[in-house]
C-alpha cells in the first residue's frame, strides 16, 4: 500500500497509538525512560501490548502487531504454545516454588544433556547474564586465570565482566562503560571478531583463562563468526590450556537442536544457554565438562567450592516450560520452520529494498535476520549474503539513534515489530505471516522514502 499523502510519520504514529502514548506518560513517572528493557525504549514512545498468541501480538490501541521479538528470542514455538500453557497452568495450581529438590528439574537438565553437545553436567540459573557469570567464573577457579577473552561487539548480559566492548565504537582502548570500576577493564582482553592472528597473539600475552565467543557472532550475528574461525578457537585453546564457552544464550535450540555448535561440529568447555532452554519463562544454565561444573560441587577436586545459590534456580515454573520447548525442539522442526521463515522474510526484504531503489540490505543466518542502511558494497547475492565480506569495522557501525527509531516506527505503523533493526522468526512464522510482514515492510519503507529517512 502506497503512503499518500506526507504526513509526519510521528504524527500519525501518535494517532494510531494513542492510548500507548498515553501510558508512556504513566510509564515516564515510574521508571528511567519509562522502560524496562533499554532495548524497548522507543523514542516518541513505545506500543503496549495486552496479549499475544503464535507470531502475532496485540497492542493495546487495537491494532494486531507481526512478532519478531519472539520474546527477545525466546519464544521459539511463537507465543502461549499450548503445551507449554497447559504445562505452567498445571505447575501453578501444584507449586511454583519449594524449595526443594524436585523432578521436574531432573528432566529439565537431563534434555539439555541430552541435546547439547558440550553438556555432560548442567547448573541452572535466572538469565542468560548470570549464565555467563558463572562461566567465567568457574574458569578461573579451575586455571587459576584471571583475564577474560572476548570479541568486539559481542554481548553476553550485562553484568560488570562482560558487559564492555559489546557495542560500537570498538576503537577505545578502555572501553568506556559507565558505572564500572577501571579494574575491570584491566582482566578483560578484547579482539576483533574472526582475526585469528589477533587471537594468538592476546593468548600467548594476556594468559586469559577463558575465551567467550557468541554462537554466530555478535549481537545475534551481527558480524558472523563461521565454522571455520570457531574449529581454529577450539584447538588452538586446547593447545594453550584455556577454557572455551560457548555462549549460545540465543543461539542455543534455535539454529539447530544442539545449537551451533552441532552445526558447526565444535564443542567448547562449557556453554551459556538462557531463553529457550525454559520455554519462554526466566532461565538459563551453564553446561559443560563434568569436571569443569564440578567447581560448584561440594569437596570437590579443587579443594576449593565455587558459592551458588539463587532463589529462582530451576524454579518449577520453568522447569515445566523448558522440558516442553525441548521436547519440541528435538525433533528439529521448530528450528527448521523459523529458518526457513526468516530465509523468506530476508529475500523479500531485499527485493523490496532494490525495488525502491535503496540503498538498505537485510542479511543473516539461520533465524536471526538483520538490516544494515546505507550500505554501498557488493550487492546481495544468494542466501549467504554478508555485508562488506564480514569486514566488522564497516559493518558493526554505531547506533544512528534517530534512524532506527524511524525505522521501528515506521516498520510498527505497517504492522510489524521489530527487534531494533533485526528480527527473530519462530516456527509460528508461517508463509502468510511472512507475507503479510512483507506487506508491512514495504509499508514501512514508503514511509521512510517519503520522510527522506531512507535513501
Ligand atoms: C548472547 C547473549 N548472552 C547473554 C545474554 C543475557 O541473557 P539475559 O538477558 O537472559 O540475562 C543475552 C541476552 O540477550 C545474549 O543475547
Amino acid at each position: 500500500m502506497a503512503v499518500a499523502a506526507p504526513a509526519s510519520m510521528t504524527a500519525a504514529y501518535q494517532a494510531k497509538f494513542a492510548r500507548s502514548a498515553e501510558r508512556y506518560c504513566d510509564a515516564l513517572k515510574i521508571f528511567p525512560s519509562g522502560v524496562t528493557h533499554d532495548g524497548r525504549f522507543l523514542e516518541p514512545f513505545p506500543v503496549y501490548v495486552d496479549s499475544a498468541s503464535g507470531a502475532t501480538k496485540h497492542s493495546i490501541d487495537g491494532p494486531e502487531l507481526i512478532d519478531f521479538w519472539s520474546g527477545h528470542g525466546s519464544l521459539l514455538l511463537g507465543h502461549s504454545h499450548p503445551d507449554i500453557v497447559r504445562a505452567v497452568q498445571r505447575q501453578m495450581e501444584i507449586g511454583t516454588h519449594f524449595g526443594a529438590c524436585h523432578e521436574a528439574e531432573i528432566e529439565w537438565g537431563r534434555r539439555v544433556i541430552d541435546l547439547v553437545p558440550a553438556a555432560e553436567k548442567v547448573r541452572f540459573t535466572s538469565s542468560g547474564t548470570e549464565a555467563t557469570l558463572m562461566a567465567i567464573r568457574v574458569a578461573r577457579l579451575v586455571t587459576g586465570r584471571t583475564k577474560v577473552l572476548k570479541f568486539a561487539g559481542h554481548f553476553h548480559g550485562w553484568h560488570d565482566q562482560l558487559t564492555p566492548a559489546a557495542d560500537p565504537p570498538h576503537d577505545d582502548p578502555r572501553y568506556p562503560t559507565p558505572g564500572l570500576p577501571d579494574d575491570v577493564l584491566d582482566q578483560l582482553v578484547v579482539v576483533s571478531p574472526n582475526d585469528f592472528a589477533a587471537v594468538e597473539q592476546a593468548i600467548a600475552t594476556h594468559k586469559p583463562a577463558c575465551v567467550i565467543v557468541e554462537g554466530t557472532g555478535g549481537r545475534w550475528g551481527v558480524v558472523p563468526i563461521r565454522g571455520e574461525f570457531f574449529k581454529s578457537l577450539r584447538e588452538l585453546t586446547t593447545a594453550t590450556g584455556t577454557l572455551f564457552i560457548m555462549d549460545e544464550v540465543i543461539t542455543g535450540f534455535r539454529v539447530a537442536p544442539g545449537g551451533s555448535q552441532e552445526v558447526y561440529g565444535v564443542t567448547p568447555d562449557m556453554t551459556t544457554l538462557a531463553k529457550i532452554v525454559a520455554g519462554g519463562l526466566p532461565g538459563g544454565c551453564l553446561a559443560g565438562r563434568a569436571e569443569l561444573l564440578d567447581a560448584m560441587a561440594f569437596d570437590n577436586r579443587y579443594g576449593k567450592k565455587m558459592k551458588h545459590p539463587g532463589t529462582y534456580n530451576a524454579n518449577p515454573l520453568s522447569a515445566v516450560a523448558g522440558i516442553e520447548m525441548l521436547r519440541h525442539v528435538a525433533t528439529g522442526a521448530p528450528c527448521r520452520q523459523a529458518t526457513e521463515a526468516a530465509g523468506a522474510l530476508r529475500r523479500g526484504l531485499n527485493a523490496i529494498f532494490r525495488k525502491h531503489d535503496s540503498n538498505w540490505v537485510a542479511y543473516g543466518e539461520f533465524s536471526l535476520t538483520h538490516v544494515l542502511p546505507n550500505y554501498d558494497g557488493p550487492p546481495p547475492e544468494g542466501d549467504d549474503f554478508v555485508p562488506y565480506d564480514g569486514d566488522f569495522r564497516l559493518i558493526d557501525r554505531p547506533l544512528d539513534r534517530k534512524l532506527a527509531h524511524a525505522f521501528r516506527v515506521a516498520c510498527l505503523m505497517g504492522g510489524v515489530d521489530c527487534m531494533g533493526m533485526g528480527m527473530i522468526t519462530s516456527a509460528a512464522h508461517d508463509e502468510g505471516v511472512i507475507e503479510r510482514s512483507l506487506a508491512g515492510f514495504a509499508e514501512a519503507v514508503d514511509r521512510l522514502m517519503v520522510e527522506g529517512m531512507m535513501h
